[in-house]
């Protein structure tokens, strides 16, 4: 008898609770996305089939977690989960001292008012949005170093999230090493489509950063997927644990910014890791201002138990292999149906490449934008728009930032979706790709102030 090939990826849980989904007519939708401004984050939840918005905050948490968060101590101070946290993050990251915050960027906050001068620079392996925003609200001004593979939708390069040594030194020769706060390191990159970052990269930006007396600033976000790229591409790691490679990476840094919404399978949570006394000392001061005080950051003892136990869950591998595994089904049916999607497939979710579907639309037409509305009329799925409207105004001169890559995420939250949705999703996809020709694009016509993807506005052309 032949041997059937075993499913590896196949989900390591079974479900013990659900939440009913509830479907719409195409009349009803079209209804919806003009009310939300053609803009899926103004769209109402319930309005939502499969919400592949994001998988920040979204993830679906174990028993061990629920059963955690009984055991929140709602103490102001000093309570035990907090205790419980900060041993798991030295543990697992290996950082010495925690200051817990609600999100990631609350972290993002603290540290970038902490280390940034005002007319300093802030490199990085390309932006997060939100990210970004709080080294400009410092005064900072972020300058991107990642290897130009990572602009192109289609190269293939299994460390597309590197930063390029010369573009770094270049910076440091050109402003001097006193001009740079310090380097912002992001792993499994969002913006450039969920593309890892090598170890060898990692360990040559630490040693070129820490012999200018500049400091490593990592976004930890999506680190242990970034791990498990690590495993799976890089040599001499192919026998380590998660845990292992998840400390060194950690090593070549000397803070971390933490949204435990992502890897850690939590609905609300992030923390700052230090290992610099004095900087620990700073943003334990300056925490009780913006967030709370030092020992809960603005989250109930429940969050920060969840978020000790979700990051044992989260280190796993088996968990990790369903993860991506489940991306990278999707991604590989979209690939062999012909539909452009960034390569490779990246690890939290598929970038779809809108200049690819619509051609005929310039860049001020919006074409992820059209892209990420035209989905959600075929079939309700919610995507997010990741080009022209996520890349905001350029401080200096006020005009846009023009992108290369204009693209629509379809996020996949963890433990939450299964196979049949993957299927729908790439049905509907493919729907969308063959009536691309007809689509006009759109204009916008309200643009707030800061992060203008959350709530702009905009009407069909
Ligand atoms: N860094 C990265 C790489 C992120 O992806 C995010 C959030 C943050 C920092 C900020 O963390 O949301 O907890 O304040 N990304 C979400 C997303 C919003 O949909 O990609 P936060």
């Amino acid at each position: 008898m032949e041997t059937m090939k075993r499913r590896s990826w196949a989900e390591p849980f079974k479900i013990k609770s659900v939440e009913p989904l509830r479907m719409t007519t195409r009349e009803e939708r079209e209804a919806t996305i003009r009310e939300a401004g053609y803009n899926t984050f103004l769209l109402k939840s319930k309005d939502v089939y499969i919400d592949l918005l994001t998988d920040s905050g979204t993830n679906a948490m174990s028993d061990y977690q629920w059963a955690g968060m009984m055991l929140g101590d709602e103490a102001y101070a000093g309570s035990e989960n907090y205790y419980n946290l900060e041993a798991k993050v030295q543990e697992y990251y290996g950082y010495k001292y925690l200051v817990p915050t609600h999100q990631g960027r609350g972290a993002e906050n603290l540290i970038s008012h902490i280390l940034i001068k005002p007319g300093q620079y802030v490199p990085g392996n390309m932006y997060f949005t939100t990210t970004r925003l709080h080294q400009e609200l410092a005064g900072g001004t972020f300058v991107d170093v990642i290897i130009d593979e990572a602009h192109d939708a289609q190269i293939e390069h299994p460390f597309k999230g590197n930063v390029d040594l010369n573009k770094f030194q270049a910076l440091i020769d050109r402003v001097g090493a006193e001009k740079v706060a310090y380097i912002t390191i992001g792993a499994t990159v969002n913006m450039a489509g969920g593309q890892p970052i090598s170890m060898e990269n990692l360990r040559s930006v630490y040693q070129l950063a820490s012999k200018n007396k500049i400091k490593v600033v990592f976004d930890a976000t999506r680190a242990m997927e970034n791990a498990f790229f690590i495993k799976k591409r890089e040599k001499g790691y192919e026998n380590k644990t998660i845990k292992e490679i998840l400390r060194e990476m950690c090593s070549y840094s000397d803070a971390a910014t933490m949204s435990g919404k992502k890897d850690l399978l939590v609905n609300i949570g992030g923390f700052l890791a230090l290992n610099d006394y004095e900087v620990f000392e700073e943003a334990r001061n300056m925490v009780v201002v913006y967030e709370g005080l030092h020992t809960y950051g603005g989250l109930a003892g429940r969050d920060m138990e969840a978020m000790a136990r979700g990051i044992e869950e989260a280190c796993q591998f088996d968990h990790l292999q369903a993860r991506i595994g489940q991306v990278e089904y999707v991604g590989n049916r979209l690939i062999e149906l012909g539909v452009p999607i960034v390569r490779p497939v990246g690890g939290h979710a598929i970038f779809l490449d809108a200049k690819k579907f619509y051609p005929q639309l310039e860049q001020l037409k919006f074409p992820a934008q059209t892209l990420a509305a035209e989905l959600y009329l075929d079939s309700g799925i919610r995507a997010m728009e990741r080009g022209i409207v996520s890349a905001g105004l350029n401080k200096e001169t006020g005009d846009h930032y023009y992108p290369k890559l204009e693209l629509v995420r379809l996020t996949f939250p963890r433990r939450v979706y299964t196979q049949a949705h993957c299927d729908v999703t790439v049905e509907s996809v493919y729907e969308v790709w063959n009536n691309r020709a007809s689509v006009k694009g759109l204009t916008m016509v309200y643009e707030p102030k800061y992060l203008r993807f959350f709530q702009a506005r905009f009407e069909k052309l």
